[in-house]
């Protein structure tokens, strides 16, 4: 069985680690966060979004937050864009990439951005070409591929249909997201095969919620598919407001862990043991095991719960 021989991860912390947090989280330690991040090796990071504080509270310091990063050659910062308003504040500060964000389940796009699946795409595609004008690498994010917390199972030819819409409007990248954590790997093959066939594998990356501790096991078919470009989050931080029951994305330790046990390179040194980040621990809902042993922020294994507070 063979493997990609690299991999690319995408910390996603800072944006979907913290989006959920109830607890307003000041911009000094979501830069702080982004500061450690990078300082342990991770060359691509999610910083936030520039989505409507309404909606998202805790991302209404976006500009302030993007402002305040000092940015290091060779690390890509990349934040989230519904529309042409978020776009254009987002412009200002100057991203490498942007997010352009749909649901592969009706229920849930009405329910996280207010609009249909195909509304959704009306509104992204003034965005992507403004995106693509300004020199800007354009990721898509296709949420609910397999599993969705208000339709239940999602059947692939739903992810064909959006990956299709995504592809027709210029989306470069298109991330098969697991966004309440349901999938197992046969389902996952099955989305990833209905994103092949409108994108090629180099431009396909897997974005999975473990609530039911099946990430690293989704993460594993897809690196036997070939798929080579993950999205993951410190210490398994993560979770989506309008995605009731949805538990924190796979943890950048576990995965590096597993990929690293493989020979697989991922430029990040999982010795460099960074100083305890000041966000908070690990989100479980009821169907997870709490870990009060991982230390959020190192990249040396697991910690003590309380290394994980707010400062
Ligand atoms: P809407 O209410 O339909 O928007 O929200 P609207 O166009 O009718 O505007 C209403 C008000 O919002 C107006 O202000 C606008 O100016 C303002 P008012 O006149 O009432 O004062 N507004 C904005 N303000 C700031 N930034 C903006 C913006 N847009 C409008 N960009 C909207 C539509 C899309 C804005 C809203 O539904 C929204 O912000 N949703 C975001 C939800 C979200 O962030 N979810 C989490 C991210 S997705 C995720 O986590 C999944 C992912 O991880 C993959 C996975 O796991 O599945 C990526
Ligand atoms: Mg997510």
């Amino acid at each position: 069985m063979s493997f990609p021989p690299r991999v690319k991860l995408v910390e996603v912390g800072p944006r979907d680690g913290l989006q959920n947090e109830k607890q307003p989280v000041p911009a000094a330690i979501k830069i702080e966060l982004v500061h450690r991040l990078q300082a342990a090796g991770l060359k691509e990071i999610e910083v936030t979004s520039f989505v409507s504080p309404k909606w998202v509270p805790q991302m209404a310091d976006n500009a302030e937050v993007m402002a305040g990063i000092q940015r290091l050659p060779g690390v890509r910062y990349s934040v989230l864009t519904p529309n042409l308003k978020g776009f254009e504040a987002a412009l200002l500060t100057r991203p490498d990439e942007i997010v352009v964000f749909a649901a592969a389940s009706e229920a849930f796009s009405q329910k996280n951005i207010n609009c249909s699946i195909a509304e959704s795409i009306e509104r992204f595609a003034p965005v992507v070409a403004a995106a693509r004008a300004a020199g800007i690498y354009v990721r898509g994010a296709m949420s609910c591929t397999v599993g969705c917390p208000y339709e239940g199972e999602v059947a692939p030819q739903r992810v064909d249909y959006l990956a299709g819409l995504m592809k027709s409007i210029g989306v470069q990248h298109v991330g098969v997201a697991d966004t309440i954590g349901v999938g197992t790997p046969l389902k996952v093959q099955r989305a990833v095969e209905a994103t092949l066939k409108h994108y090629d594998i180099n431009d396909v990356s897997g974005h999975f919620h473990d609530t039911y501790g099946q990430a690293l096991a989704n993460t594993l078919m897809c690196l036997q598919m070939g798929v080579w470009q993950f999205d993951t989050s410190v210490a398994g931080l993560g979770g989506c407001p309008y995605a009731k029951g949805a538990t924190g994305n796979v943890a950048t330790e576990d995965v590096v862990y597993l990929l690293h046990g493989m020979d697989i390179d991922t430029g990040i040194d999982l010795s460099c043991s960074v100083p305890p980040t000041p966000v908070p621990a690990r989100r479980c809902s009821t169907s997870a095991p709490v870990d009060g042993r991982r230390r959020v922020g190192s990249m040396a294994g697991r910690g003590t719960a309380g290394d994980a507070v707010l400062a």
